[in-house]
């Protein structure tokens, strides 16, 4: 439905933060630019306060340090947006299957096995658990500048359910798309929780101050294309759903990793507000096929930022030549890496805001 793009259609206006204004579907002479990770362990001040925290998820229920990160690489690039320090895994911890993360290895979770199916996990998100996640909005919302746009985000029911099930990261995600084919009536009432549970998640970010949020399914790749109409795109369209019916206009960016040309379907589907692109994905492609539909957010190789030069200026300005004349928010096609120099950072800027 398109309803809620005539929403952000109708609140088009210049002094409105540059992000806002490309997800109206507006072309800007320069996009807005912000970068998936963009708070993270290549910045050395990051680095000190996560050190401070102990574990990492100690710094994001700590409403002023996850503030405080979130606002590391507004401070040091003035990107146009910031987003919300944080994790896709806080929704099953509020689900109360225990989330840690060991040192080095990723996540860890009580896996959710056919036999104890969801009877170890509570019926509704623990609001109370996430109040901290909720604080740090409000404060990070309070402390910017109204040109730079906050973003909220969850991470999308199969991606976090792939994790529920296998207890960590899995390469191809076989152990969540095994369960899926063998045991579909428990896979859908994880589905069905984890909409739930994500919806309320989304709208109590945009009532502490998100003004766009950003759905991760970071695992599209992994499915075939039935299972990604079904177990990616429905739940990700019952979220939609509830998030714009009860705050129509705040628009809604949906990024499915390794989707191909899956990535086509979502912005047919009118899910998405904005489609984000994932770096393998041919920006000259997705001028034809998905810009004319939404407006497009992505999708420099993280690996071309880190190793920055020639490499980097090229990459930059083909994305640009292909995006540049429609609605467009620049940005990585994944995470910015670890080891990304922070002077290739800083020409990326230059690049995009010449
Ligand atoms: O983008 C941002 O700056 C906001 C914060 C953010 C984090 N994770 C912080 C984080 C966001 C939006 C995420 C999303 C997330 N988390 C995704 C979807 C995006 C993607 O990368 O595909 C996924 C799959 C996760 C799950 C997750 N969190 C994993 C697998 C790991 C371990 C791997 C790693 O990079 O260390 C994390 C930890 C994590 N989340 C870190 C950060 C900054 C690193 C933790 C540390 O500092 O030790």
């Amino acid at each position: 439905d398109d309803a809620n793009k005539e929403v952000l259609r109708d609140s088009v206006s210049a002094d409105r933060p540059l992000l806002l204004r490309a997800l109206s579907g507006e072309t800007l002479a320069t996009p807005p630019l912000w970068m998936m990770r963009q708070a993270g362990r290549y910045l050395p001040e990051y680095r000190a306060l996560r050190a401070e925290a102990g574990s990492f998820l100690n710094l994001c229920y700590d409403p002023e340090k996850a503030c405080e990160v979130t606002l590391q690489p507004i401070r040091r690039f003035g990107f146009d947006a910031a987003i919300l320090f944080s994790d896709i895994l806080v929704v099953p911890d509020a689900l109360g299957q225990d989330v840690t993360f060991a040192e080095g290895e990723g996540p860890r979770l009580d896996p959710v096995t056919p036999e104890t199916g969801l009877s170890r996990l509570a019926t509704e998100l623990d609001i109370e658990k996430l109040a901290p996640v909720y604080e740090t909005v409000s404060l990070v919302r309070a402390s910017l500048s109204p040109d730079v746009a906050l973003i909220g985000f969850c991470g999308a029911p199969w991606t976090v359910a792939s994790y529920m099930i296998a207890g960590k990261s899995t390469p191809d995600q076989a152990p969540a798309r095994l369960f899926a084919y063998e045991h579909p009536e428990l896979f859908d009432s994880l589905i069905d929780r984890l909409v739930d549970a994500t919806a309320t998640h989304l709208l109590s970010q945009i009532d502490a101050g998100a003004q766009v949020v950003q759905i991760f399914e970071s695992f599209a790749g992994a499915l075939p294309a039935a299972l990604f109409r079904q177990l990616s795109l429905e739940p990700i369209r019952r979220i939609r759903d509830i998030v714009t019916h009860k705050r129509p206009g705040v628009p809604v960016v949906v990024f499915a990793r390794g989707a191909g040309t899956g990535v086509e379907e979502l912005a047919r589907s009118g899910i998405a507000d904005a489609v984000g692109l994932d770096w393998s994905i041919d920006p000259w492609r997705a001028r034809e096929t998905i810009q004319p539909l939404r407006p497009v957010q992505g999708n420099l190789d993280p690996l071309a930022l880190l190793a920055g030069g020639d490499v980097l200026t090229r990459a930059v300005e083909d994305i640009r030549a292909a995006l540049g004349d429609g609605p467009h928010v620049f940005n990585l096609g994944h995470g910015i890496l670890p080891p990304t120099p922070i002077a290739h950072v800083e020409q990326l800027v230059r690049l995009v805001r010449g």
